[in-house]
């Protein structure tokens, strides 16, 4: 088992003067929420993830070897990059980049010795409501990892997918669960073989058939910037009055979720995802300062997908975010007659009638 010492690199020399290489990484949807954190990215209890396919965020990492320290004024500037999305030179995501570095440094130290253009974008629209954090922090630690192993070669592929994952949660935290796929688990429980609060790991059963090339058809509610930041949201954990047996619950939902993977039990995977998803949001209703971070056509959908299940005895579920977006999760063999549902009954709740198709995915996938 790796513990956090594992993941600091030898000094290795910058044998390496230039390059690049690109990587594409996924969003991922958690049936089990990560809601709480301790230091240092540790979270407060476990959580489960379906890994996404179509969600995802590009990224070109370029790199040339460093002479010296940049002087900037009279600052010496450790870090050394530049940031372009979608083409363009971004400005304000540079110190979300910047705090990164800083933290993943102890484990990464040659980072100080190149200067990088980090080129990134999303292959869904930007102020789609669909948070990129978690794409865009494990595209980003695939290709520093890429970085590591050609400056030692000798690393194997599970190290690099762990250490990656691990770099991912120091970004933010569940972009630890978009390295690899389809089911990836963050967090230690007793019932999950090599799980760790460290990084995540594939769940390690077998999944149900019923599980293939799940669907999840996410619905843009509302696409302006989130209300809360998960920083902020995380903290609200803090004092909170539920919080303990909101963790303990946490850990019941994994084991239950773990049966019902394994055995493909619909009924009951709909019973905790969709408990999952209103627990969260209660979570928000009854933390000081409080929240509704649900809007009015986020219930309707909700209303409307019961309705729809109860009529049809369809399979169909949602889970929620931290935001007013619904994720409507089906399998696929349900999928012309849901997403005719959707397109009629729906679609009149998304922003500007906009929704974007999905499913379950593999993980981060090397371009370049
Ligand atoms: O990774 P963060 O810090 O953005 O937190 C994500 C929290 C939720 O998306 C609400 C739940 C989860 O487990 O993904």
């Amino acid at each position: 088992m790796l513990s956090e010492k594992d993941f600091i690199a030898k000094p290795l020399s910058p044998s390496i003067e230039n390059g690049s290489f690109q990587w594409s990484a996924p969003s991922n949807i958690a049936l089990v929420k990560y809601w709480g954190k301790k230091n240092k990215q540790i979270p407060a209890n476990p959580s489960i993830s379906f890994t996404l396919n179509n969600c995802k965020t590009i990224t070109k990492l370029s790199f040339i070897k460093k002479n010296s320290s940049i002087t900037i004024g009279a600052t010496i500037e450790k870090f050394s990059f530049d940031l372009l999305f979608e083409g363009k030179p971004k400005e304000d995501f540079k110190p979300k980049i910047q705090k990164f570095f800083e933290r993943i440094e102890k484990y990464c130290p040659y980072l100080i010795d190149y200067h990088f253009i980090i080129d990134t974008q999303n292959t869904f629209p930007h102020s789609s409501g669909i948070a990129s954090s978690a794409s865009g922090m494990a595209a980003l630690s695939m290709n520093i990892m890429s970085l590591e192993k050609a400056l030692n070669p000798e690393m194997n592929e599970d190290f690099f997918n762990q250490k990656a994952s691990f770099l991912a949660r120091l970004g933010s935290g569940s972009a630890c669960r978009s390295v690899k796929g389809n089911v990836v688990v963050w967090g230690k429980h007793d019932e999950i073989v090599n799980s760790s609060d460290l990084f995540g790991v594939t769940f390690p059963s077998n999944i149900h058939p019923n599980f293939n090339n799940y669907q999840d058809t996410i619905l843009l509610v509302d696409k302006g910037e989130k209300q809360v930041s998960s920083t902020v949201g995380h903290d609200l954990m803090h004092n909170h009055p539920f919080a303990e047996q909101r963790f303990a619950q946490a850990h019941q939902n994994l084991s239950c979720i773990k049966t019902v993977l394994e055995t493909g039990n619909l009924d009951e995977f709909i019973k905790i995802v969709e408990s999952e998803a209103l627990t969260l949001h209660a979570m928000m209703m009854t933390s000081l300062p409080y929240f509704i971070l649900m809007k009015p056509n986020t219930l309707e959908i909700i209303n409307k997908i019961w309705k729809f299940r109860n009529e049809t005895t369809i399979p169909v579920c949602f889970t929620l975010d931290a935001g007013a977006n619904v994720h409507v999760l089906y399998p696929e063999n349900v999928r012309d007659t849901v997403l005719q549902f959707i397109t009629t009954e729906l679609v009149g709740y998304c922003q500007n009638g906009n929704y974007i198709c999905d499913s379950i995915g593999t993980g981060a996938i090397k371009n370049l």
